[in-house]
């Protein structure tokens, strides 16, 4: 098993990474301390191949244990969800030394994380992702967030777990596009701290090169440690950890602009990523080399193609996202692979004309 701390002090917590971590869960977690009660959140389509097992086998130990699930996609992350979870504990007695299991991709783990940062005044909860994205991405770092109509991930709170476990076995399972969409997280941490990383996992036919089993342990560790090395310097995000939007700003825009599914949040981000890495390549930050690598290797995921929204609306758009961040955009940018930077005065003119390369 390989263990990456992620350092906050009195709110630090391990990732731990193993092959069929779920069959050994329960036989590890069985003394946790303050803990009288335990539920599992999760979809309907992940209960037969991992819910029932989870589940079978906390109760096999002798630990007092339910399953509930949410829907799958992001009507999920509504209030009115969030209530009926609620009240789903209270009906199961989950009182507060009751630990939420949430298993899934960044839906069941951002809903799961929301709900356990306010039930009772906050109980614990444990990330166990199940997709690309979230084992490498949202389930580390305590971001939680539901949606509004108005816009995505506008209610929330900074939420740590207490654990989260990650069995790169359960994979298998998940269909290709999911697996893009996280492989383009990957690529962003390589592209804004690891050169090297970026290199080794843009080599081959992408993401089919991480049907190599120890590349793609090695990546998802990789990846959590720079996730896990970003929070622990900058936890609510006030410096640092901002590079972590490297691509998200247009990336979001198109999510926002494009109907539910057109698609996923990993092909929007590198979407967004070709944009900023065009434009960190028209003001002299990258070298034109290093353009055509950061190109070469986005295009060989054969994102889907989309209508590109009304430029007027992409402004609007990141303009209301910039309000969130009192009213400066703070725009990531690389300076050199693997290196990225915050750019606080861009103009609405970069952005449009970086939106002739889609
Ligand atoms: N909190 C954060 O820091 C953070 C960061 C990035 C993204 N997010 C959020 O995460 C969400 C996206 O997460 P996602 O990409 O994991 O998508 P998702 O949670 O919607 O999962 C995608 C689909 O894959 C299915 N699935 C999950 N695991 C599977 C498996 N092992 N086998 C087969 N099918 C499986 C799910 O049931 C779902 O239908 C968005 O809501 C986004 O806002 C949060
Ligand atoms: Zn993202």
């Amino acid at each position: 098993m390989q263990s990456i701390t992620v350092n906050l002090k009195q709110r630090s917590y391990s990732i731990d990474i193993e092959r069929g971590a779920i069959s050994t869960f329960a036989d590890r977690h069985s003394k946790m301390d303050q803990v009288s009660r335990w539920m599992i959140i999760t979809q309907p389509n992940l209960v037969d191949d991992y819910g029932t097992l989870l589940l079978m086998s906390m109760k096999k130990v002798g630990l007092p244990c339910d399953l509930i699930t949410v829907p799958c996609g992001e009507s999920a992350k509504s209030i009115s969800q969030i209530e009926k979870l609620y009240r789903q504990l209270l009906s199961n007695n989950c009182d507060r030394n009751t630990l939420l299991i949430a298993l899934g991709g960044g839906v069941v783990g951002d809903v799961t994380g929301f709900v356990a940062s306010t039930y009772m005044r906050g109980i614990k909860y444990i990330q166990f992702p199940t997709t690309l994205l979230a084992m490498i991405d949202s389930s580390i770092g305590g971001k939680t967030g539901v949606n509004l109509l108005e816009g995505k991930n506008l209610v929330g709170a900074i939420y740590q777990p207490k654990k989260v476990i990650i069995d790169p076995n359960l994979l298998d399972t998940l269909p290709k596009r999911e697996k893009v969409s996280g492989f383009a997280e990957m690529l962003k941490y390589g592209l804004i701290r690891d050169k090297e990383f970026f290199r080794k996992i843009s080599d081959g036919s992408l993401p089919n090169n991480l049907n190599d089993e120890s590349l793609l342990e090695e990546s998802i560790a990789r990846s959590c440690k720079i996730k896990a090395n970003i929070v622990a310097t900058d936890e609510y995000e006030s410096g640092l950890r901002r590079i972590l939007n490297f691509g998200h700003t247009i990336g979001h825009a198109f999510e926002t602009l494009t109907n539910d599914g057109v698609l996923r949040h990993g092909e929007a981000v590198a979407y967004g990523m070709l944009c900023s890495g065009y434009i960190s390549f028209k003001k002299g930050l990258i070298s034109k080399s290093e353009w055509n690598e950061i190109e070469g290797t986005l295009r060989k995921l054969s994102l889907p193609k989309f209508d590109i929204p009304d430029h007027d609306e992409i402004l609007k758009t990141i303009r209301h996202d910039k309000k969130n961040y009192e009213g400066k955009l703070h725009f990531v940018l690389l300076d050199g692979i693997g290196n990225a930077i915050t750019n606080d005065s861009l103009s609405d003119q970069d952005i449009v004309q970086s939106l002739e390369v889609l």
